[in-house]
């Protein structure tokens, strides 16, 4: 078993493929002045895929793909093949907005894709195009539709935003009523590329819950699984849960199990430290399995214990001009 210098167990990498997207949601990225990275300066999938065996054969059991959006990488499917032939790897995820995702969902399953995580934030064409500066609603449905057809299981992501989609919270948990997905609301974080809108969060967990509680007044908590980054619910009679990620309010730093890999190679052993190891230059400086390892176990050794503290502290110095895009969320 992985674990780091205070003694939390490490199996589940985020791998962000590209910071490349097809929407602009504006809580994530602005719609101009983008640069996106260089091809050069991604990891290429034999990168990526000779990391992922090194990091599996360390004790990494679980994969999330993210991004930007990955779809729209060329040839995803091909490298998601290679993954999932790693020895050792339990689970392979996917987070998609959706867009390009529905001629793939056939193919997923049997190449033994555990489950998709799909963002979609409102139910209504004119909101979606409001909040992601693109008409692609309907197209994001086609997906949402074929992972229900092939019984893929489905988390739908989404971000509450005052004035935007607070209208939308309750249709979302109606989905609930007759399909089976986890509709999950997340607390708006300050990771928007550097528009100047967020100021003060709004709609924190308690108050969505509020807002649910009241339309449902016998929703029920469940348990929640080991390393749940959502409060998770269930209204009586509903085949579908309701979950409450509160991404900004809520500490996940004592049981987190996750390290994060940007577009460009650099490791992140917190969702908020800079980068920790350029895995890029140690690929490309033609370094041994075993260097690359010895790389990563001195960087896991040496993870922050709080950084959600750290970040509180750094924020009461200025606003962050990060984009989730270029995280991996
Ligand atoms: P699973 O637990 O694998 O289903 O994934 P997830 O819920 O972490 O993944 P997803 O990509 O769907 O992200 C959902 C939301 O959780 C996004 O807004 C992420 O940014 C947020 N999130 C994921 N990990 C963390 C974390 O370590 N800290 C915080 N604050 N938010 C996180
Ligand atoms: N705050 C909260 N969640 C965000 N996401 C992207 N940007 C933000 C933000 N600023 C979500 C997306 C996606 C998930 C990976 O992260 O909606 O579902
Ligand atoms: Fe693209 Fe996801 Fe960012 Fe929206 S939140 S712009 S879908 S990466």
């Amino acid at each position: 078993m992985l674990t780091d210098n205070h003694g939390r167990k490490i199996n589940y990498v985020r791998l962000a493929v590209t910071d490349r997207c097809n929407l602009r949601c504006f809580y994530c990225m602005p719609e101009h002045g983008l640069e996106w990275l260089e091809r050069t300066a991604l990891l290429s999938y034999e990168e990526m895929l000779r990391l992922c065996t090194v990091l599996v054969n360390m004790g990494i059991e679980k994969i999330r793909i993210t991004g930007g959006e990955p779809f729209v990488r060329k040839d995803i499917m091909q490298f998601l093949e290679a993954l999932s032939a790693i020895k050792g790897l339990q689970q392979i995820t996917i987070t998609t907005n959706g867009v390009l995702t529905a001629p793939f969902v056939p193919q997923l399953k049997p190449m033994g894709i555990h489950s998709v995580n799909l963002s979609l934030d409102t139910l209504d064409r004119e909101r979606f195009f409001a909040i992601t500066r693109r008409d692609e609603l309907p197209n994001v449905l086609k997906t949402l539709d074929a992972l229900l057809q092939h019984q893929i299981p489905v988390k739908l992501n989404a971000v509450v935003m005052d004035g935007r989609n607070t209208q939308d919270i309750l249709p979302l948990v109606q989905l609930t009523k007759s399909l089976p997905v986890a509709v999950r609301f997340i607390e708006e974080m300050p990771f928007n590329g550097g528009d100047s809108h967020y100021t003060q969060l709004q709609w924190d967990h308690l108050r969505i819950l509020h807002t649910i509680q009241q339309a449902h007044p016998g929703i029920e908590k469940l348990p929640d699984p080991p390393y749940s980054t959502a409060y998770n619910y269930q209204i009586s009679g509903h085949v579908g849960t309701v979950g409450i990620i509160a991404a900004y309010t809520r500490s996940f730093c004592g049981t987190c199990n996750r390290i994060r890999i940007t577009p460009q190679g650099v490791l992140k052993t917190c969702l908020y430290d800079d980068g920790v190891l350029n895995i890029r230059d140690l690929l490309r400086t033609h370094q041994s399995n075993d260097a690359l390892q010895q790389a990563l176990l001195h960087a896991i050794n040496h993870r922050a214990k709080d950084g959600w503290q750290a970040e509180k502290l750094r924020k009461e110095k200025g606003p962050v001009h990060e984009s989730m895009a270029t995280i991996g969320g």
